[in-house]
This record gives C-alpha cells, structure tokens and sequence, in this order.
C-alpha cells in the first residue's frame, strides 16, 4: 500500500513530537558520526539526497528518510552537549516555532501579522525596560513606538547597528555612500567576526574595524580604546561606532560598558552591545553588575536562541531612540506600506534591513509568558552553578586539567594535561616547542575519539596559539553527573591520545 502525503505528514509530525517531548536517554549517542559518503550511502538505502529529474515520489521511503534524519542529526538537547552556545532547545519554544511556520506569514506588514505584530512589539518593549532604554511601557507606547525589531540572527543586528551608527554620524550615507572618508569601528580582539563581516558588507571594507587589545580579563581595554580612538582622529580618519561585547563567544568576557560610555560620549560614538550571549545577565541578579552602564548605549542585541533554548534563530534588536530604524531602513515601497490602508502605521517592515520576516515572535512571546522572568533567571543561575561546580572539580582534579580562562559567566575554558605536565611548577610557555605542538594537537585527538564514540560533545579553539576546550552551560537538564561523566571522558580518551603518540 502506497504511503499517502497525509500519512507521511502525520508521520514526521508524530516523530518531531517525540523528539519535544522525550529528552535523550544520556547512554543515547550524542551523534551518530558518519563520514559525507556513509551518509550518502545510508540514504540511498531510504531516499538518495540527490534531486533527479526523473524521481518518482515514495513517501514510503521519505518515512525511511525522515528515521535517518533524525537518528544521525547532531542531538543538541542531550545532556552531554556543550559543543555550542546554543543547547537544551525549550520545549515551549520548539512548539511555537512549530505552529508559526503552520501559519506561514510574514511580520512585515500588520495586515499579514497582527497578532505577531503586537507580540513582537510586547517583547521588544519589555527588553527595551530591561536594558533600561524605556520605563515601564504601555501597550500604547509599545504600538506608537516599536522599542526595536527582531532580526535574523546576531550578525543581521550587528549590521543593521552599525548602520545605523553610520546614518547618524554621516546622514547623506544611505544616498551617496561614505565617499572617500574613512569611516572607523572600534570592538575588543574577542569580539565577534561578524562586526567585520558587516564592514564588509557595508562597504567600509573590514580594514575600517580596530580591534582593540583585551585586558587580562578578555574584555576590552578602555584606555587602549580612548587611545585607539585618538590615534584614528589624529590619522584623518572618522572614528563613529564601538561595538561592545557583553558575553564573548569563547570565554564569556564582559566588557565595561560605563567605561566604554565615557568613550563614546567623549568622541560621539554610537555605543552598541553585542549581548547576543551575555544578555541572559539581565535575568541573573548574580551578574546583572556586568551588564553595569547598559542603559547608557546605543542599541543592544540579544539571541534568546542561545542562554534560553529559543529555537534557532530567535534574536531581539532594541534601540535606545528607536524612530532611527525608520529613518535608517525605511524604503516605502507603495505595493507594501500603502499609507492610506488600515493600520498602516503598524507596519514593521521599514524599520528592518529584510523584506520577508520570519514569525520568530510566537516563540519568544510564547516561552516568556510560559516561564516567566523568573524562569529566565532560574535557567541563567543554573547554567552559572554549573560552570562554577566545573571550575571546583577542575581544581581537584590533581592537575589533569587547568582553567585557562576564569571568565564570569557560563563558560569554562581549560586544558587536559598529560602526566607529564601535572602539578609542574613549569609555566606553559616555557615547553618545548615539540611539547607544545604535541599539547596542542591532544585536543582534536580527544574530540574525535569523543564524537566517534558519540558519548558528549565538547567544543575546542586557540588560546594564545594553544588549543584548549570549552564547555558552554545552558540546558536545564545537565547535571553534575553530566560535568563528571564528560571530564572523566576527556581524562580517558586523553590518556589514550597521549599514550598513541
Ligand atoms: C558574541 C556573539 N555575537 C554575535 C553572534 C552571532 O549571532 P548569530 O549566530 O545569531 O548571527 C554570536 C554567535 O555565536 C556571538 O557569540
């Protein structure tokens, strides 16, 4: 009996809910590692990748090809996940995406998104407080002035931040471009790549970003930045933006943001915080003082889609003088924004660098109302217990591992140490240069020995020349057994890695 679309729908729809609503199994494999080839060939015992001309429709094999999906995709709600600063995918908010993408509109315009535009404002709104951009709004300040628009990801509002930084320094930009000026951006060595990808992108050309040196903490130096500021006035060139970071993607530095306010109010800078990562410290009277000055920039950005297990991609891009966006993005393309349809003025979609926006406000809407702030909080602190019982159990651990980088937050950055190198008084710098290379090549030997037996998934990158690994704390269902269970794991396969070599 052929399998009918219906049945096939009611098929993936049944499996996509077992996969809500039952957390792996932490015995289940993390990954199933498969090479591109592997890959290949088991699907073309279901449904081959490849789209021919002459395929005929089978959805008894698309049923085989949907098992396949999922038993070899990557299980980002698994315990033993901490690869990325993304995990542990709130059920509420899988739900939410779920039934968005069945109503399939766009938020562009208040015609096609009513509801999801009132959403995207509310949230926005409370943001906006959080930040301390706007007090306490009510619905009709929410309507009459949006406090921002979601985006596409970090990188999309980082972009659409410097633009608008670079509106209000040179406001004839957005007709004549920069002309032969050049316009300068200032953010730490640890900030994200995307400021320089946005450079690009905006025709600054990334040579335009000054990455400005960390302080021992991995934040930004402010004096180093008053300094490069200066240095850049005094070369001709136009310094206009700081883009701070609150949270850095490897080891969770926070910079200084009232330090970073007296800069940019000193040369007239447009402060933006890129807290796509550190904006859950709003939720955590624990670190909420990292976020200290937050109230005195410019725009701020946070990916929900990280700390709170929005699904991916879920980001809220707020601004402190929000009618900018409209000034910025607005193109009033008369078969859109009509003015004289009903609600006109609700209309998001000149506020926005994108024409089509996804509904990524039900979800967000949906798992605030559902957990609260105090659920938000409650997740934050745990994430932060986490990584502080790792950092303790990696100072017990009789020198099989040391923490490279204390950062505050729910990041833990350290190395597993061969015999050989425990309990030394020898510095790290002071290795032989074989040592060192055969230190630093450990980590991927580890890793893969991890992803091919598929117990947990750790991440690892570069500190000062030397790999190190990275555990990232965000999914409510991670244990203390899970901190154990993984460091004893990475002791184990490093002692093998060691002994082979
Ligand atoms: C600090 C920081 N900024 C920006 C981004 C980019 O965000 P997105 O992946 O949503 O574009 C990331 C992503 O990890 C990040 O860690």
């Amino acid at each position: 009996m052929p399998v009918t679309i219906d049945e096939l729908v009611n098929y993936v729809a049944g499996r996509a809910l077992d996969t809500v609503v039952d957390s792996r199994d932490r015995h289940d494999p993390v990954v199933k590692l498969a090479s591109p080839a592997e890959l290949q060939q088991l699907f073309a015992q279901a449904a081959p990748l490849d789209l021919k001309a002459d395929d005929v429709p089978d959805n008894a094999a698309l049923i085989a090809a949907v098992d396949l999906v999922i038993d070899r995709s990557v299980h980002t709600r698994h315990p033993r996940f901490f690869n990325q600063n993304f995990a542990g995918a709130d059920p509420v908010a899988i739900v939410g995406d779920w039934l968005a993408a069945s109503l399939n509109t766009t938020l562009a315009t208040y015609e096609m998104a009513p509801v999801f535009t009132l959403m995207e404002n509310a949230v926005l709104s409370r943001l906006a407080e959080l930040v301390g951009y706007r007090s306490a709004t009510n619905s009709a300040n929410q309507l009459e002035s949006p406090a921002g628009v979601m985006c596409p990801g970090g990188s999309t509002a980082n972009m659409m931040a410097l633009q608008l930084a670079r509106h209000r320094k040179r406001p004839d930009s957005i007709r004549t471009g920069t002309g032969g000026e050049r316009l300068t951006i200032f953010t730490s060595a640890s900030g994200h790549y995307s400021t320089s990808k946005a450079a690009a992108v905006l025709g600054l050309g990334t040579e335009a970003v000054v990455k400005v040196p960390d302080g021992p903490d991995g934040s930004m130096d402010a004096v180093a930045l008053r300094n490069a500021v200066e240095a850049s006035k005094a070369a001709g060139q136009v310094p206009f933006a700081i883009v701070a970071t609150a949270g850095t993607t490897v080891t969770g530095a926070f910079d200084d943001l009232d330090a970073l306010a007296d800069v940019a109010e000193e040369f007239d800078l447009w402060l933006h915080v890129d807290a796509c990562f550190g904006g859950a410290a709003l939720f955590s009277p624990r670190i909420h003082h990292l976020l200290d000055g937050v109230d005195r920039t410019d725009s701020f950005v946070w990916n929900p889609h990280k700390m709170m297990g929005l699904t991916q991609q879920c980001t809220l891009f707020v601004v402190s003088e929000p009618e900018r966006l409209d000034a910025c993005f607005s193109s009033k393309a008369d078969y859109l924004f009509q003015p004289d349809k009903l609600n006109a003025e609700l209309d998001s979609g000149d506020r926005t660098f994108l024409c089509a926006r996804r509904v990524d406000a039900l979800k967000i809407w949906l798992t605030w109302k559902a957990r609260g702030d105090s659920g938000f909080t409650e997740r934050t602190n745990h994430a932060l217990d986490l990584a502080d019982y790792t950092r303790a159990a990696i100072a017990n651990s009789d020198g099989r591992f040391v923490v490279v980088a204390p950062g505050p937050y729910v990041n833990v950055v350290f190395r597993w140490l061969p015999p050989v190198l425990r309990n030394t008084t020898s510095s790290i710098d002071d290795l032989s240069p074989q040592l060192r290379q055969a230190l630093h090549d450990v980590a991927p030997g580890i890793k893969a020995r991890m992803q091919t037996e598929g117990t947990a998934m750790v991440g690892y990158q570069p500190i000062h020349g030397l790999n190190a690994f990275r555990l990232l704390f965000m999914n409510p269902e991670v244990t203390t057994d899970d901190v154990d269970e993984t460091l004893r794991l990475i002791d184990a396969y490093g002692e093998h890695e060691w002994a082979d070599r």
